[in-house]
């Protein structure tokens, strides 16, 4: 099918050289509002509040905010006070501090008076790497599912979330490019609704048939083989293969394993992170009752009502038949496989 061409496509972080601007994500889809950001503070705000998120496009946004600090600001204090502030914006992601200690180290090799160009061409330099690296994967992730032609997804993985046209959904794009009668279920994705606001708004318009399905449906329609395959993104995969995703993405790997379809994770390899061992030592944002208590401003829990929310889960690896990245695919999911990765090499069974 005709996939609207590279200059159509959805971008939601852009770089003008100077000042980096933002599609603003808590607003789609109702409206489509641009932010313009000035330095690390404010880009750390805005990740905070998912006004730009997913894993490797904070961590792209990021090293921008960052590069806008020392713009502003080129000395050594500023890189600490901009590097600490922005990696505290959110935990599970391992891109974050990826990136931003990716433009540390370019900064700390440059000379004194290169310091804001140095960290301006590595926050380009990551972006560049991203965009090509989404590219890659989806056309290994294509090839490992040339079969399916309904895919189930959860929370958002496309261009909003990733350098390039994504990293799951790229994915199912790659699919619906190659073959017609791709269709995508997307999870609504409770408490925020990445799914149905995000990845339905992103399918519409790239015209992919797809529908979306409150999370608890997925079970029942995975046992009924009413999809192929489930794909889902990765905020961070543990050495052992163990992988951080969206809360909700557990469940589906499960229900998965039990229909017998198979549960494929992509994302680049900034988010595989050698240095946490396994998924038991990644730390899962807990974010804030009221994400959950009400809904557009309106409470749908009573008044104080405890609650426990946390942001992200974890599958381990034994439930996920493939790791999609841009170096090839991972399968079995493993410690061996991973290292392989990591290595550059090809790991495709
Ligand atoms: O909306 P977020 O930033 O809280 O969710 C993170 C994600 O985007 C997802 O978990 C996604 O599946 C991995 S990043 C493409």
């Amino acid at each position: 099918m005709a996939i609207p061409s590279a200059s159509e496509r959805i971008q939601a972080v852009r770089w003008d050289g100077k000042r980096l601007s933002i599609l603003d994500q808590t607003r789609l889809p109702r409206e489509e509002v641009w932010l313009s950001l000035t330095g690390a503070r404010d880009t750390a705000e805005a990740i905070a509040r998912l006004a730009v998120r997913g894993a490797p496009n904070i961590g792209i946004a990021a090293a921008y905010g960052l590069a806008m600090e020392l713009s502003a600001r080129p000395s050594l204090g500023a890189l600490e006070e901009g590097a600490d502030v922005l990696i505290a914006s959110r935990p599970t992601a391992v891109n974050l501090a990826w990136a931003v200690e990716r433009v540390r180290a370019a900064v700390m090799s440059a000379g004194p008076t290169t310091i804001s160009s140095a960290a301006r061409g590595e926050a380009q330099r990551i972006q560049a790497a991203e965009d090509a690296a989404s590219e890659a994967l989806a056309g290994f992730g294509a090839d490992l599912l040339d079969g399916a032609r309904t895919v189930l997804t959860h929370c958002n993985t496309g261009a909003l979330a990733t350098g390039g046209r994504g990293s799951a959904l790229g994915v199912c794009v790659a699919l619906a490019e190659r073959h017609e009668g791709v269709k995508v279920i997307a999870c609504e994705t409770r408490p925020l609704l990445q799914g149905a606001r995000l990845t339905a708004w992103e399918l519409a318009r790239l015209g992919i048939p797809h529908a979306v399905v409150v999370d608890g449906a997925a079970a029942s329609l995975l046992r009924r083989g009413l999809a192929d395959a489930v794909i889902v993104g990765c905020d961070r995969v543990a050495a052992n293969g163990d992988t951080a995703n969206k809360v909700g993405t557990y469940s589906h790997a499960l229900a998965a394993r039990a229909a017998g379809v198979p549960f494929v994770v992509a994302g680049p390899t900034s988010t595989i992170d050698p240095s946490t061992v396994d998924g038991d030592a990644i730390e899962i944002e807990e974010r804030g009752a009221d994400e959950v208590t009400s809904f557009g401003g309106v409470s749908v829990a009573p008044a104080g009502t405890p609650v426990i929310n946390p942001a992200f889960d974890v599958t381990p690896a034994g439930l996920v038949s493939a790791l999609v990245t841009e170096r090839g695919v991972a399968s079995p999911v493993d410690g061996a496989s991973v290292a392989a990765l990591l290595a550059g090499a090809d790991a495709v069974a």
